[in-house]
C-alpha cells in the first residue's frame, strides 16, 4: 500500500486533517469494483453495488464522513460483536468463555463441521454457531424478551432507536435452514442455553437491524472509548467488557482471515454480508464502513481496502 504509517502513539490527527483523508480514502477506493454482492439472502442481492460510504467517529466526539454514510443497510454480522458485548456484561467473562470460547475455528461463518470438529464446542463468538449460542446466553424468560435486551442494547451502541428491516428479516427467516440445522445441533451437544428455534429467530431479527456507516463508527467507537458512547455520552458497558470484546474481534472478527487483517491493518474489527465493516483503534475511534462487494470470506472489498489506507494514514494500527 503507498501509503506511509504513520505513528500510533497519540491522538488522532487535528480534525481538518482526517476529513482530508476520509475523503482521500474514498476518492481512492470508490472505483474498485471487485467483488461481488452477496445473495444468499434474497433481498440482499438488491443492493446498488456501487454505494460505498466511510465515516470515522473519534472518542472526542469528532465525525468526518464521506461517500453514502446515510444509506441503510442491515447490521448481519456485524451484530455479533455487540451482542458479544451485552452477553459479558449481563453473564460475565467466565461464562461466556466456558459456555462459546474465545477462539478463531479458522472455518466458514457457516460451517457446521467446525462445531463437529470441536466436540460441540461453537469456539468462536463472530461465526454463526459461537452467535447463536451467544444470544441465547442472554438473560431473559421470553424471547420478546431477548430481543427487546438486542435492540435495546445495540441502539445504545448506536446512541439512536435502532429498527428492523422487515424485509430482510423475513427473507433471511424463510432461507435460514443452515442456521437453524446449526441451533439444533448445538441443542443436541448441550451447547445451547435457551429454545433453538426461538434463539435463531432473535439471532435473525439482531442480524436485520438497519445502520449506516455512520452508526457502524458511533458503536466502535464506544468499544474505543471504554463502553462510554461518544456522542451521547452514556456509559453503555463497562470498561472490561470492551476488552473482552475487542480481544475477540481482533483475533476473530474478520472470519478466517482474521490473521492477515491483523498483519495489514491491525485492529480489531468486524464484518457483515451486507457490506459493513467496523474497526476500532482503542484510545483513539472507529472507522464505519460500508460497501456491498464482498471477497470469497465475506468481507467488503472497498471497506476492508479503506480501512488499510485509514489505518495507516491516521495511525491506526495497534502494533
Ligand atoms: O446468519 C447469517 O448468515 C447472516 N445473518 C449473517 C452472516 C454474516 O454477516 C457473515 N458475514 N460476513
Amino acid at each position: 500500500l503507498d501509503v506511509a504509517q504513520q505513528s500510533s502513539t497519540g491522538a488522532l490527527p487535528p480534525g481538518r486533517r482526517v476529513d482530508e483523508l476520509v475523503t482521500a480514502a474514498h476518492a481512492r477506493y470508490a472505483s474498485d469494483d471487485s467483488g461481488v454482492v452477496a445473495d444468499y439472502i434474497p433481498v440482499l442481492g438488491q443492493a446498488d453495488p456501487s454505494w460505498f460510504g466511510l465515516s470515522v467517529v473519534g472518542v472526542d466526539g469528532g465525525v468526518h464522513e464521506a461517500g453514502d454514510t446515510g444509506i441503510p443497510f442491515t447490521i448481519q454480522s456485524i451484530s455479533k460483536a455487540f451482542v458479544f458485548a451485552l452477553a459479558c456484561q449481563a453473564i460475565g467473562h467466565e461464562r461466556v468463555h466456558e459456555r462459546v470460547g474465545v477462539n478463531n475455528t479458522g472455518l466458514a461463518f457457516n460451517s457446521v463441521i467446525a462445531v463437529e470438529l470441536n466436540a460441540g464446542s461453537p469456539m468462536n463468538p463472530m461465526v454463526n454457531p459461537g452467535a447463536i449460542a451467544t444470544t441465547a446466553l442472554l438473560p431473559a424468560a421470553t424471547s420478546d424478551e431477548r430481543w427487546a435486551v438486542v435492540c435495546d442494547g445495540l441502539s445504545r451502541f448506536a446512541g439512536r432507536p435502532l429498527e428492523l428491516d422487515d424485509e430482510v428479516y423475513r427473507s433471511e427467516s424463510e432461507t435460514n435452514h443452515r442456521n437453524r440445522a446449526i441451533a439444533q445441533l448445538l441443542h443436541s451437544y448441550g451447547r445451547l442455553d435457551a429454545d433453538a428455534d426461538e434463539t435463531v429467530d432473535v439471532y435473525t431479527r439482531q442480524c436485520a437491524l438497519a445502520v449506516d456507516a455512520h452508526d457502524l463508527a458511533v458503536m466502535g467507537a464506544t468499544l474505543a472509548d471504554g463502553g462510554v458512547n461518544p456522542l451521547t455520552g452514556e456509559q453503555v458497558v463497562p470498561a472490561e467488557v470492551c476488552r473482552d470484546t475487542l480481544a475477540v474481534l481482533a483475533s476473530c472478527g474478520m472470519y478466517e482471515r482474521s490473521g492477515e487483517w491483523l498483519f495489514e491493518i491491525g485492529l480489531p474489527a468486524k464484518s457483515g454480508v451486507s457490506g459493513g465493516i467496523v474497526a476500532v483503534s482503542p484510545g483513539k475511534g472507529a472507522v464505519g464502513a460500508f460497501s456491498p462487494r464482498l471477497d470469497a470470506a465475506g468481507n467488503s472489498v472497498r471497506g476492508q481496502r479503506a480501512c488499510a489506507y485509514l489505518s495507516r494514514a491516521l495511525g491506526l494500527n495497534l502494533f
